[in-house]
């Protein structure tokens, strides 16, 4: 199931709006024979990738296939993969959790009914929703999913209070955060880091050569239209590929990007109302870089599904800095924002954690 999940992570930021999906198929002796992924929409699904793999399909006989999703049961733009691997000389099929979409649901029953053993394996079901997130998300919450990423010093600033804030983390975190980008359909900034560092927001990584990516500003005033004429944001993509997010009751227009009106609550802009309406634009996922108000906001409004945070061994000073928790405070500690499980990786001098929220509430409430 590990190899599954290596598998389907290739497909990540790609299937929308499918889940990213891993499959390896073992032969009788526990040799793997087959291995593929979901790669994108109206694509092979991740089994029948796998199959397109197997060199001998008499290696089938007795085989297992591992998938990190239940087999899909219902025909959508391809062939049910429960079918299609009923209809083999398979032994057992074993998914690492279930799909969240009543529609495509069903296929242990199909594969069950074709008398193949099939069940689901537990150990690493919370790797394999946290593989399946955006479209878990999607299907359930009905909205964007919100990935927050910071680049912050070790004392948890990410930038100084002048506005300074090139280069905090190092080449190989900045290089993630590239992936990271990629990975999500949009990446959105306040109106503070737009002004102040001029960004380009696209994926510079190889893997994504060919995605050109949304970037949205949150901008209650639209103060930021007049001057994106001026911005990098258009020199990467078009300008119907740059959305900002203003009060609804803002009146003007521009042919440099499009407009989302969105509502109050409690004296800011409803970020959830502004979720929803970046779904409905077909934006999936959201890597939210900044700067410390919006994180702030997306935190005080419970929108935050992932947490990475890459962190530099430098110390910068909370007087002279400004903190990528600028905007939140709690009374009292029992109210401290708990995470679940955080996964280190070292880059380098640099660290990268980083905490599926959404997974775990889904799990809750399992
Ligand atoms: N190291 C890093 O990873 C990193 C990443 C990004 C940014 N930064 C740094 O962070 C600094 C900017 O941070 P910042 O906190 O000043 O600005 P910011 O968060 O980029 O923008 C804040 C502004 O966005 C608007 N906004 C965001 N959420 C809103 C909501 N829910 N409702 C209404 N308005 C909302 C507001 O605009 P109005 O004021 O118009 O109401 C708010 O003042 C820069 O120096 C930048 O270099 C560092
Ligand atoms: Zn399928």
């Amino acid at each position: 199931m590990r190899r599954a999940l290596e598998e389907g992570r290739k497909g990540l930021g790609l299937t929308a709006p499918n889940p990213a999906v891993g499959c390896v198929i073992v032969n009788s002796r526990g040799h793997v024979i087959g291995k593929g992924y979901h790669a994108k929409a109206g694509g092979d699904h991740a089994e029948i990738a796998a199959l397109k793999t197997v060199t001998d399909s008499a290696d089938l006989k007795g085989s297992t296939v591992y998938v990190t999703l239940e087999p899909c049961a219902a025909e959508g733009k391809t062939p049910s993969c429960a079918h299609t691997l009923a209809a083999l000389p398979i032994q057992r099929v074993v998914f690492g959790c279930q799909d969240p979409n009543p529609a495509m649901a069903g296929g242990q029953k199909v594969l069950v009914d074709a008398g193949i053993q099939c069940d689901q394996w537990g150990p690493l079901k919370r790797e394999c929703l946290e593989l399946a997130e955006v479209f878990i998300c999607n299907q359930s919450a009905k909205r964007s999913f919100v990935h927050v990423k910071v680049g912050a010093s070790l004392d948890g600033q990410i930038a100084l209070k002048s506005g300074e804030s090139q280069w905090i983390t190092s080449e190989s975190s900045r290089e993630q955060v590239q992936v990271l980008r990629g990975q999500s359909d949009a990446v959105l900034v306040g109106r503070g880091t737009f002004e102040q560092d001029n960004p380009r927001l696209n994926s510079r990584s190889d893997q994504f050569i060919n995605k050109t990516n949304i970037a949205v500003i949150i901008d209650p005033k639209g103060g930021v239209i007049s001057q994106l004429s001026e911005s990098r944001l258009l020199e990467v993509r078009p300008s119907e590929k740059v959305f900002v997010i203003v009060h609804e009751g803002f009146l003007g227009e521009s042919e440099n990007c499009k407009i989302l009106r969105c509502p109050e609550v409690q004296g800011q802009l409803d970020l959830k109302v502004a979720m929803q309406a970046l779904l409905a634009e077909g934006v999936h996922s959201v890597l939210v870089e900044g700067g410390g108000t919006t994180i702030s906001q997306f935190f005080n409004q419970g929108l935050v599904d992932r947490l990475t945070v890459f962190m530099a061994p430098k110390i910068i000073g909370a007087a002279g800095g400004q903190s990528w928790t600028k905007g939140l405070s709690i009374d009292g500690l029992e109210n401290a924002i708990c995470l679940p499980e955080m996964k280190m990786t070292q880059l380098g001098s640099n660290f990268c954690l980083s905490s599926g929220m959404f997974t775990d509430t889904w799990l809750k409430g399992d």
